[in-house]
């Protein structure tokens, strides 16, 4: 799981469009949902586009998939698409906000079109739709 920028302030961050949860308690309830699954979900948070690359090319390897909110890189990030592109790893975007439903410069993604799919506008709940919806496709595909 790939956090990008600013969600490390989530929680405090506009809460009317993200929410209230903190990243801590979002990636608590990742956790326990991967429980359930019986997967093992390894988070990390990075404001920073080289580090988010890089963790993708960590990626190959140890990890069989990828969930990832790239922040605003989502919308300008053709390095981030480019890696999920390199290593590819069956990726789900996911977003707390239904992107579509705001700012045009938020309309589109670099990642959509190289991911199995995008869950967007649930709030925290986006997570877990994601991570379930990657086990599904590992499971399926395997
Ligand atoms: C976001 C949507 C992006 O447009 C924004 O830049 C974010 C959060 C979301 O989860 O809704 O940082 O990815």
């Amino acid at each position: 799981m790939l956090h990008g920028p600013n969600l490390n302030l989530l929680g405090q961050r506009e809460p009317g469009i993200y929410g209230s949860l903190t990243l801590i308690e979002i990636n608590r309830q990742l956790e326990t949902e991967a429980q359930k699954l019986a997967v093992k979900v390894f988070t990390m948070q990075s404001n920073h586009e080289g580090v988010l690359v890089d963790a993708i090319h960590d990626a190959l390897g140890k990890h069989q998939g990828i969930l990832i909110n790239a922040g605003a890189y989502t919308h300008t990030s053709i390095a981030l698409r480019d890696a999920i592109a390199a290593v590819n790893l069956p990726t789900v975007e996911v977003h707390l906000s239904n992107i579509y439903k705001r700012e045009e410069f938020r309309h589109h993604s670099y990642i959509a079109p190289i991911a199995i799919g995008q869950i967007s506008g649930f709030g925290a709940q986006s997570y877990i739709l994601g991570l379930q919806a990657l086990t599904f496709y590992l499971r399926k595909n395997i």
